[in-house]
């Protein structure tokens, strides 16, 4: 049975991560502490598939791509058809993990989605703050993005006028107290940083703005 699922593991990591090492556009798993952070929610990006629990893959200019490319497609599987829920997306790590005096910027919030939508990856209801793609700033390392499902039942929920003002220091704890929402159904989260830190943009990336 351990045996069992060990080898499925290890059969999930190669076909995941490729075969070659040193890849730079084979997708890499986030380490195990940023890892357990994913539970039951996809979030897919057009010529990545989900990146639920990965790096963006550092080829093909995708951490630029990221930063241009409309929302992604986020599904909740395990979703109750009846249910309406909240999606969350934020980077707790503005403007720095090692420094995150703006936590949490908020990406993207949306309201009263529909179970059964979520379940097929549509992401349809109010959107009290639109979806700002991740830009990780130069220099400022990986940032985490994080994507979490709340059951919404019959709230209704809203931001504070001064929550709406801006996307950063948002205080997540307050707004989900606020309306009573403790346990997230189901969360995700993916890492990049700025493209122009990378070591694999060929020639200087400075110039390239
Ligand atoms: C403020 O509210 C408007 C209307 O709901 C929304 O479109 C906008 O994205 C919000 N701004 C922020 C920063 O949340």
């Amino acid at each position: 049975m351990k045996l069992a699922a060990t080898a499925l593991c290890l059969g999930l990591t190669l076909v995941v991560t490729g075969v070659k090492k040193n890849d730079p556009c084979a997708y890499e798993a986030l380490p195990d502490t940023d890892a357990a952070f994913c539970r039951g929610l996809e979030v897919s990006y057009p010529e990545l598939g989900n990146l639920g629990c990965m790096f963006v893959p550092d080829c093909n200019h995708y951490r630029e791509k990221i930063t241009l490319w409309p929302k992604p497609t986020v599904k909740f599987p395990k979703a109750l058809e009846g249910a309406t829920y909240i999606l969350v997306m934020v980077d707790p790590d503005a403007p720095s993990r090692s420094s995150p005096r703006a936590r949490f910027w908020r990406h993207w919030l949306v309201t009263d989605i529909k179970g059964a939508d979520i379940k097929r990856g549509k992401i349809k209801g109010q959107e009290l703050t639109g979806y700002q793609p991740p830009s990780p700033p130069a220099q400022t390392g990986f940032h985490r993005y994080q994507f979490f499902v709340y059951l919404q039942e019959g709230k209704t929920i809203s931001l504070l006028l001064k929550e709406n003002k801006t996307r950063g220091s948002w205080n997540l704890d307050q707004f989900l107290s606020r309306f009573h929402l403790s346990e997230s159904e189901a969360s995700t989260q993916f890492m990049t940083q700025n493209y122009q830190d990378s070591p694999n943009v060929p020639g200087s990336p400075r110039g390239r703005q």
